[in-house]
């Protein structure tokens, strides 16, 4: 499966440095893992990884190459960092720096321009949901964050599904819904790129993951894997639901 996971505003260098050497001698599973940490810590994990199957991701990437801008990251300086993937369009990025759909897109190809692949996070807020706007709000993000893109680009690219309102709160939608929303989502790319692509594209779910309903979201069909955030902070804890699967 692959899993990302999504460190925020944790760790800082010494405690990532403690967490991964604890953490990748007792990592066996085979799952296609990507440990995404804060700028700070990019470097000296990468260096920590060597020899393992786990990789680096970002958490954000600055979408204008040209205007140094202070206080943002260049594609050019993640990949010197070691970094494979970086997450792209998470709702607390949309919120807090008001990144819109347009400035995603953006951020989307100046990445592969770089030659890191993306992690797209897109989901529907509560009041969707109960108006259920849910498959319209996956469409327009869809559509508009991988706007101009060609086909072939989509594998470097994994849609993350994450519910706006199941992030971080501990609620989660019923496996059912995940496969409604993940059936929706292959059907945009399928109808706007082919069905190849529908089928191919990797589609992963994040919100409140934990070593309890990972196992029942992992039968969840057509679901490529997850997207965890508070539960990777543990290491030991994350290797337990890493086993699991
Ligand atoms: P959570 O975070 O697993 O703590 O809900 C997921 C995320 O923010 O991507």
């Amino acid at each position: 499966m692959k899993i990302v996971a999504n460190f925020k505003m944790n760790l800082t260098p010494s405690e990532t440095k403690s967490y991964l050497m604890n953490f990748i001698p007792r990592y066996k599973s085979s799952h296609d893992l990507t440990l995404c940490f804060p700028y700070t810590n990019l470097t000296l994990a990468s260096f920590l990884v060597q020899g393992s199957s786990v990789k680096i991701g970002g958490q954000n990437i600055c979408e204008d190459e040209d205007v140094k801008t202070t206080g943002e990251i260049s594609g050019k300086m993640l990949k010197d960092c070691g970094v494979n993937k970086v997450i792209v369009g998470h709702i607390e990025r949309r919120v807090k720096f008001k990144e819109t759909n347009k400035m995603i897109n953006k951020k989307i190809k100046t990445a592969l321009k770089n030659g890191l692949g993306v992690v797209l996070c897109i989901g529907e807020t509560l009041a969707e949901k109960n108006t259920l706007k849910t498959l319209d709000s996956l469409k327009t993000q869809i559509e508009e964050c991988l706007k101009g893109l060609y086909e072939k680009e989509l594998e470097n690219i994994i849609i993350a599904y994450e519910p706006v309102w199941a992030i971080g709160t501990g609620a989660t939608p019923l496996a059912k819904e995940i496969e409604t929303s993940i059936k929706a989502i292959r059907k945009v790319i399928s109808e706007d790129f082919s069905p190849k692509a529908g089928e191919e594209v990797n589609v992963i779910y994040g919100g409140s993951v934990n070593y309890k309903n990972i196992i029942s979201f992992s039968k969840i069909k057509n679901l490529n894997g997850f997207l965890i955030g508070k539960s990777c902070l543990d290491g030991d804890n994350f290797l337990q639901i890493l086993s699991s699967i």
